[in-house]
């Protein structure tokens, strides 16, 4: 832990699925919406959805029949997801933060590191504020603040940015394909939340942040 500050300056978390459950909202909202269509979708097709903004990821779950649905239809399905996921996010507090998830950013903090935070999500700071954390985050990137969807590295280099610390000297975390694949293409070290099998580009990968502590990335990828 000592010798992090040297190495890393910043840590930037992702949001949804990695502070808290949200990403489970997201998949039932998507699955409501799925299944309204009569589109087989499930969690192991979901894995690819995370991290991909709402467009993304209303094209992917129409897959080949995307092109059938017009522009105006295409914003009303992503609207009608978001109706169901806002009802989904509307009771949460700061209970609904994920074991680990406040004191992983108390430990960034008193590490003398900088947090911040970079989620694709229209809903970010509404999340973020029912969950109490925005005193202890740096610098917050939303989707109002880039133009490209992870896996581009544009939301990571933001955050990098308005820090002021070199990518290299900076972890991200993520529990997403697609946001791992943005931590190593915007020059960081990745450090997955969730399943070894599922973040096989990740630097190393915990279970969770109640696993966090700063030298756990010191060791080489398992
Ligand atoms: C996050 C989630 C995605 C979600 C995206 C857009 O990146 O991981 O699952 O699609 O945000 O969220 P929004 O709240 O803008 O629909
Ligand atoms: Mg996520």
């Amino acid at each position: 832990m000592k010798r992090l500050p040297g190495r890393f300056h910043a840590v930037v978390f992702d949001l949804d699925g990695v502070l808290t459950d949200t990403a489970r909202y997201h998949y039932l909202a998507w699955k409501r919406l799925a299944d309204s269509l009569g589109i087989p979708f499930d969690e192991a097709a979901n894995e690819h959805l995370k991290g991909i903004d709402r467009m993304g990821s209303l094209n992917l779950i129409l897959g080949d029949q995307a092109a059938a649905y017009s522009p105006e239809k295409k914003i009303a399905l992503a609207d009608k997801k978001n109706d169901h996921y806002r009802q989904l996010i509307a009771t949460m507090t700061e209970d609904d933060l994920l074991p680990g998830a406040r004191d992983a950013l108390l430990l960034t903090k008193a590490s003398g590191l900088k947090t911040g935070l970079a989620s694709v999500s229209k809903n970010a700071m509404t999340v973020v504020k029912a969950l109490g954390i925005a005193e202890l985050l740096d610098v917050i990137v939303d989707a109002a603040r880039i133009t490209h969807s992870k896996p581009h590295p544009e939301i990571f280099l933001t955050a990098a940015a308005h820090l002021g610390v070199v990518p290299g000297h900076c972890l991200g975390v993520e529990d997403a394909i697609a946001g791992v694949r943005a931590i190593k293409a915007a020059g960081m070290i990745a450090l997955g939340v969730g399943d070894p099998l599922v973040l096989t580009e990740a630097d190393l990968v915990i279970s969770g942040l109640h696993h966090f502590t700063l030298d756990v990335v010191e060791r080489p990828a398992q």
